[in-house]
C-alpha cells in the first residue's frame, strides 16, 4: 500500500504530507510600556490595525497577506497551491531594527526585507523560485525568511545577513526533522536565556507528534505562553493546499510574559 500511496502521490502531484505554516506575530518591545494596563504601547496600537487583503491580478487572487492598514511591505503571505512566506526579525550588530521601523531607516544599498517579500509574492511561482529571490536580494537588515512549498518536505528557514545567506535549514523528514521552527535566534545557536520560545513551542510540537498535527493542534502552540506573550498582535494559520489564511487577534491574559 505504501509504495502504491507513493505512487499516486508522484503522478496526481498532490502531496503525501499536508504542509502547513503558522506563526505569531510579535512587535513593540521596548517602545513604550503602559503601567495601567501592563502592555505594549504600539503593541496594543497595531492590533485594530490587522486586516487581510487579497491581492488581485485580472480580478483573480494571486496571493493573500495578512498585514497592518497602512504598512505596504508584507510580513505574511500565501501564494494558494505555490508556497506560505512570513518574515521575522534577526537582530545583529549589523542589522538595526527592520518590521514597521524600516520606514525610519536611513539610505542604505539594498531592498527593504518587506518590500522583497511582497515582490516575491507577486511574482515568484514557486516554492524554489521564491527560495533563489529570498537567499540571494541584497537587503536592508538581516532578516530570518520562513518559507513553505506544496510539497512533501518542502519548508525552510533562510537566514540572512545583508548580504548573504548563512544558513538555509529545511524539513527533512529521513532525519526526522518533520517541521523546522524559528523564534528570532540563530537555530544553531541556543536562545537567549531571557527570551526562550523556542524550548516551550518544540515541546508542544514533539508532544502533538506528526502524526495529530492540525491548524487547531498548531493554534494551541501558538497560544502557549511564553510563545504567546504581551508582544503577540496576531496568529495566522496556513495551508497551502487549499490556499487558506485563518488570523486572528491575540490577547495574553495575566499572567503572561511581557515577551
Ligand atoms: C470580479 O469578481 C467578482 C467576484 O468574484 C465579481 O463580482 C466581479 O463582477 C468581478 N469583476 C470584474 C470586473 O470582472
Ligand atoms: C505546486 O506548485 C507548482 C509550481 O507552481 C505547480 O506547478 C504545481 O501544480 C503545484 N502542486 C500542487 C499539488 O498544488
Ligand atoms: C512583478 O513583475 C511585473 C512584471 O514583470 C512587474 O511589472 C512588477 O513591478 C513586479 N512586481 C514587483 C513588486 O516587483
Ligand atoms: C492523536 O489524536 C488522537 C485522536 O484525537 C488521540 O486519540 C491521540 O491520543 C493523539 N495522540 C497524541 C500523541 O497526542
Amino acid at each position: 500500500f505504501n509504495e502504491e500511496i507513493k505512487g499516486l502521490a508522484a503522478v496526481s502531484g498532490v502531496p503525501l504530507g499536508n504542509i502547513y505554516h503558522a506563526r505569531n506575530l510579535d512587535f513593540g518591545l521596548f517602545m513604550g510600556w503602559d503601567r495601567k494596563t501592563h502592555t505594549w504601547t504600539i503593541t496594543e496600537k497595531l492590533k485594530p490595525l490587522v486586516v487581510n487583503v487579497d491581492f488581485k491580478r485580472n480580478n483573480k487572487t494571486v496571493f493573500k497577506s495578512t498585514s497592518f492598514a497602512g504598512y505596504v511591505g508584507m510580513l505574511t503571505g500565501i501564494r494558494p497551491k505555490e508556497f506560505t512566506l512570513t518574515v521575522n526579525e534577526r537582530f545583529s550588530v549589523d542589522g538595526g531594527y527592520i518590521g514597521i521601523l524600516e520606514w525610519i531607516l536611513g539610505q542604505r544599498d539594498g531592498m527593504w526585507m518587506s518590500f522583497l517579500t511582497r515582490r516575491v509574492l507577486e511574482n515568484a511561482t514557486s516554492y524554489e523560485d521564491a527560495k533563489n529571490e529570498l537567499a540571494q536580494t541584497k537587503l536592508l537588515a538581516p532578516a530570518y525568511f520562513i518559507l513553505g512549498g506544496n510539497q512533501t518536505g518542502q519548508g525552510c528557514v533562510i537566514t540572512r545577513t545583508r548580504i548573504n545567506t548563512l544558513d538555509i535549514w529545511e524539513i527533512a523528514l529521513k532525519l526526522g526533522r518533520w517541521y523546522v521552527l524559528e523564534t528570532n535566534y540563530d537555530h544553531w545557536e541556543e536562545p537567549f536565556f531571557l527570551d526562550d520560545r523556542r524550548t516551550p513551542a518544540m515541546k508542544c510540537m514533539n508532544k502533538i507528534t506528526q502524526a495529530n498535527i492540525t491548524l487547531q493542534t498548531i493554534y494551541d502552540v501558538l497560544s502557549t505562553k511564553p510563545v504567546l506573550n504581551k508582544l503577540t498582535t496576531y496568529t495566522s494559520l496556513m495551508e497551502v493546499s487549499t490556499g487558506k489564511l485563518e488570523s486572528y487577534i491575540r490577547a495574553c491574559p495575566n499572567p503572561c510574559n511581557p515577551w
